[in-house]
């Protein structure tokens, strides 16, 4: 299937690893421009460089660094794009990393910082490109959220919280600009193999006084296909739902989670 993604210009927030980057990978192999944001320089320019050689010609790579937790950097992010590109067609956010931990021993802090990157760095991302989406009357926009927004989980609170504020602004977006040929729906994984998973899972072998082995068996255990997913398996439907294949499909929140069941992860 023809994707329709060739010459489409797409930002892609957090990609110099993990499913963002996975994600640009796939966009640029469908023949769409990539912009990728991340805040640590090196990592991000050689992802660009990768992920262009990979593409062989087809999309252009472009790094930009920022941190998605300040405003300031989201708007010069996206008003680079649009000035390199002139427009974009497409925004994935991925930029988030919030702390796993225990109500009584997470801080006031730690609460923020999740909040403020997983929550705010969304809202920000999503409104900065919206009126120039809007003026055009077309864009999609995919927000990786996670599923522990719909499945809430209590060693994953922090992140799980913001999620679910997530979830509800985008429902809130899709209903506001639908009108104007502006998509927008969320995709929640449960475990990805990316650095983030990994360190998840160090946190969960804290709290449960378990090691690391086990608590990777305890994720495994809860999902029926006994494995976790791969990024590369998320950018698939990213992609997809940023393509004009989707067209018909805004507010939606779509798991991607192999039919996980948190409740096997308590021991
Ligand atoms: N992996 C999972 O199991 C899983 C499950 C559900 C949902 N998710 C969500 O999916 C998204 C991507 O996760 P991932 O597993 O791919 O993470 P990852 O492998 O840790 O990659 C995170 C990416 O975001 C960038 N980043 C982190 N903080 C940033 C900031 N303040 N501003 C800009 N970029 C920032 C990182 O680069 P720098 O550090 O250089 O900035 C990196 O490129 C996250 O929102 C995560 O919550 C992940």
């Amino acid at each position: 299937m023809d994707l329709e993604l060739t010459g489409k210009v797409a930002l892609i927030t957090g990609a110099s690893k993990g499913i963002g980057r996975a994600v640009a990978e796939q966009l640029a192999l469908e023949g769409a421009d990539v912009v990728i944001t991340a805040r640590t320089a090196e990592p991000l320019e050689r992802a660009a460089r990768e992920i262009e050689a990979k593409a062989k010609g087809k999309g252009k790579v472009v790094p930009m660094t920022g941190d998605m937790s300040k405003a300031e950097d989201v708007n010069r992010c996206v008003a680079a794009a649009l000035g390199r590109f002139g427009r974009i067609d497409i925004l994935v956010t991925c930029a988030g990393s919030s702390p796993g931990g225990l109500l009584e021993e997470l801080t006031e802090e730690q609460w923020y910082s999740s909040l403020n990157l997983k929550f705010m760095g969304y809202v920000r991302s999503v409104r900065a490109v919206i009126p120039h989406m809007r003026e055009r009357g077309d864009g999609a926009i995919v927000m990786v959220v996670g599923n522990d927004g719909l499945k809430p989980s209590y060693w994953e609170m922090t992140a799980g919280v913001a999620n679910a504020a997530d979830i509800n602004f985008a429902s809130s977006v899709a209903e506001q600009y639908g009108r104007y040929g502006v998509r927008i729906n969320t995709v929640n994984p449960g475990p990805v193999n990316t650095d983030r998973w990994d360190g998840l899972e160090k946190a969960l072998a804290r709290d449960k006084k378990i090691d690391q082995k086990q608590a990777h068996e305890l994720a495994l255990s809860s999902i029926p296909f006994h494995r976790i997913c791969e990024p590369a398996e998320v950018a698939s439907l990213v992609t997809f739902l940023a393509s004009p294949r989707a067209a018909f499909i805004n507010g939606a929140h779509i798991p991607i989670d192999g039919a996980q069941r948190k409740a096997l992860m308590d021991v």
